[in-house]
């Protein structure tokens, strides 16, 4: 990984904070049929493949992980369980892996992906899934979702979000928000999809990896949590999901 740290004037020691950000997107020509802060109903590679590379600051992807039904199937899913989480299309492993390369082909140097990911996969390993991509690990969030899940052994109550950054790998200049916790508590309204990600958290990132009027990617978008993120920072939304 590149060095974060680099000398300061005048002698002084080094850091690796700066509250600014000295990277600009790119100009950008949509394709006809896209349109910015939108729902778009697409299948999330087929956007991508119409997206200009080396352009976007940022990008989310949570995936719909066909392993976490697996891994906590009590053998009613999709009856009196998680009726929900069935019903949506679960992405195979080597449809996740598809999604990241596309999304290492968009992002513009330095840029980030959060992707939002569960225990299992966390525990056991997604490097494959980084193979023949420009992108690496630069950091991890935990969500405390605040309310008590489902589990055999310790019940669920958070999730996880990898960082990972396209090279070059460096903060300074870059991620301008230094105050946010790795650890981050944000109950979701009861009632919302059981796949909803906590806007504010998802708000506070897409601040700290763009300037205002940035295009903040998501080819998955679910509840589209992440365009009302882009909408509370005055950042501009580009995505789909194959639902609508
Ligand atoms: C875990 S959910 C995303 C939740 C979202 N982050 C939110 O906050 O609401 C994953 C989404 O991926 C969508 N999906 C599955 N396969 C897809 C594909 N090929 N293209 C686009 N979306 C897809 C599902 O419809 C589902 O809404």
């Amino acid at each position: 990984m590149a060095a974060e740290t680099q000398d300061e004037p005048d002698g002084a020691p080094p850091s690796v904070f700066s509250p600014v950000r000295d990277l600009v997107m790119p100009a950008l020509e949509l394709p006809a049929h896209f349109a910015f802060n939108e729902r778009l109903k697409l299948d999330g590679l087929e956007f991508l493949a119409h997206l200009p590379e080396q352009t976007f600051p940022v990008a989310f992807f949570d995936p719909q992980y066909r392993g976490l039904l697996d891994k906590m199937s009590y053998g009613n899913e999709g009856r009196n369980r998680n009726r929900g989480r069935s019903a949506l299309l679960q992405m195979t492993d080597e449809t996740i892996t598809a999604f990241i390369r596309s999304l290492d082909r968009v992002l513009m140097p330095s840029g980030h992906v959060f992707l939002w990911m569960d225990k299992f996969h966390l525990c056991e390993g997604f490097s494959h899934w980084l193979a023949d991509t420009k992108l690496a690990v630069v950091d991890l969030v935990t969500w405390d979702k605040g309310r008590i899940g489902m589990g055999y052994r310790t019940r669920r109550k958070s999730e996880h979000l990898v960082v990972l950054q396209k090279t070059p790998r460096r903060a300074k200049g870059v991620w301008k928000l230094h105050d946010i916790p790795d650890v981050w508590a944000e109950t979701v309204p009861r009632g919302a999809e059981t796949h909803r990600k906590p806007v504010e958290l998802q708000g506070a990132l897409i601040a700290a990896v763009t300037n205002p009027r940035d295009v903040v990617i998501d080819p998955a978008a679910g509840s589209f949590s992440v365009l009302e993120a882009c909408l509370q920072r005055n950042r501009v939304f580009l995505g789909c999901d194959i639902e609508g």
